[in-house]
């Protein structure tokens, strides 16, 4: 995988520490992105310690101080197939037509904050959470997202694939997966 879980590219001093969302500690309100109706700034403001509460998804935030200035959030969900996984000899595994997954439900970076690899690292960061951590103790196939059209190739970059239908390419924003199986064994 070309997913690091270091901070290479931020700089020595940033003082950017990543934690889980955490009421009242964390200061949410003032969170930017470059549309200022844009949902991702609804949910972490008025949503993500609510849905934390009621253990609808996790949110994980990069922060300086107390301060959120990014976030990725987190939740249980299974996707479904028409055919079966195969095995490495082409064989289906078992008859399950639906897989666990993990569901990134929401990632953003303040909009001062881009472009420094903090997205990267809170991609990262739930990689590793979903292959060390719930992998080894729940069954877990995929990771899975709904990808905005401009951030498809930026996904791409990290190894997560479209899903190859017609449909899907329709959805404004189309499913993307990451089989779990793959990353394990490379
Ligand atoms: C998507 C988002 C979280 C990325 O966060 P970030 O901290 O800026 O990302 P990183 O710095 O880790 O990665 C940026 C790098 O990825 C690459 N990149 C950025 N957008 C890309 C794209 N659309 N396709 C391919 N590569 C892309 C670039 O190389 C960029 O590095 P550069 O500045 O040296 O050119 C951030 O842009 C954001 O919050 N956008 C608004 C909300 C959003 O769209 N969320 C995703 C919903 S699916």
């Amino acid at each position: 995988m070309k997913l690091q879980t270091n901070s290479e590219q931020l700089p020595q001093d940033s003082g950017i520490q990543f934690n889980i969302l955490e009421y009242p500690r964390h200061i949410v309100h003032e969170f930017e992105l470059s549309d200022p109706e844009d949902s991702l700034t609804h949910f972490i403001k008025e949503q993500a310690f609510e849905f934390d509460r009621l253990l609808i998804s996790k949110t994980y935030v990069a922060e300086i101080g107390r301060k959120v200035i990014g976030f990725i959030s987190l939740t249980c969900t299974e996707i479904k197939f028409e055919d079966d996984v195969a095995d490495d000899s082409g064989h289906p595994v078992n008859n399950f037509q639906s897989k666990p997954a993990v569901k990134i439900t929401r990632l953003a970076v303040d909009q001062r904050y881009q472009r420094q690899g903090i997205g990267q690292i809170l991609l990262a960061q739930s990689f590793s959470l979903v292959v060390d951590t719930i992998r080894e103790t729940v069954g877990c196939r995929f990771l899975v997202l709904d990808a905005r059209k401009d951030k498809i190739d930026w996904y791409q970059s990290f190894g997560f694939e479209l899903v190859g239908t017609h449909e899907n390419m329709m959805r404004e924003c189309p499913i993307m997966f990451l089989d779990l199986r793959d990353l394990v064994e490379r």
